[in-house]
């Protein structure tokens, strides 16, 4: 596929089912993330992968969460919850790992992070298959945050759920780019 194709195509599928990706797609991905524009090429990122029963585990764990910060939480969503891991038959967790460094400051090295998932997205997007990039309350709870491992200087940017896309990839919406863009005038 060429690449400004894939670009201008890339859609996400929130509806995901197995296959998962296999080792070569995988690798393919984590080549395409590491590509990301990196300000003193210091990688500021590290990625988790979450798959098979190691997700039913991951649910158990936000269910724990969600009955610990509202013991009251309905059936409904105590489903709802355990099941969002499911959802896909493989995570990644985006993970930024701001590095100290004289000249770059962490705010970049977490967009770097964030051009990381984008690429992982489009290299999804080019192989066949299907991602989605979520967040909620899941990403951001700092006990979840460490049971997956995260350190207090690590920033967790999200879950990327990878997988077969169930239905034909949507139609990109059409955006008039004269609504985004301003032409500088020296004399202002
Ligand atoms: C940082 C980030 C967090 C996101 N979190 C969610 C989320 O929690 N739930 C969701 O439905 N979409 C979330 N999205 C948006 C979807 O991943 C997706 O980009 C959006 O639905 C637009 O679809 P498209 O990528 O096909 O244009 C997030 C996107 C980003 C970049």
């Amino acid at each position: 596929m060429e690449m400004l194709e894939g670009i201008l195509n890339r859609t996400s599928s929130p509806l995901l089912e197995e296959p998962a990706p296999s080792p070569e797609q995988i690798e393919n991905m984590l080549q395409a993330a590491m590509r990301a524009p990196d300000h003193g090429r210091l990688k500021p990122y590290r990625f988790i992968l979450i798959e098979g029963q190691e997700r039913e585990a991951l649910g158990e764990l936000f269910l724990s969460r969600l009955l610990e910060i509202n013991p009251d939480a309905d059936e409904k969503t105590c489903l709802k919850t355990r099941n969002m891991p499911l959802r896909a038959p493989m995570l990644l967790v985006l993970v930024a790992c701001p590095r100290p460094h004289p000249k770059v400051p962490a705010s970049e090295q977490v967009h770097t992070t964030a051009c990381a998932g984008q690429n992982i997205l489009h290299g999804a997007y080019a192989q066949g298959l299907g991602g989605v990039w979520r967040t909620g309350w899941v990403a951001e709870d700092k006990q979840i945050q460490k049971q997956l491992g995260l350190t207090d200087e690590e920033q967790m940017l999200g879950y990327i759920y990878l997988g077969t896309p169930k239905n034909p990839a949507r139609k990109t919406p059409e955006v008039d780019s004269a609504d985004y863009i301003s032409f500088w005038k020296s004399d202002h």
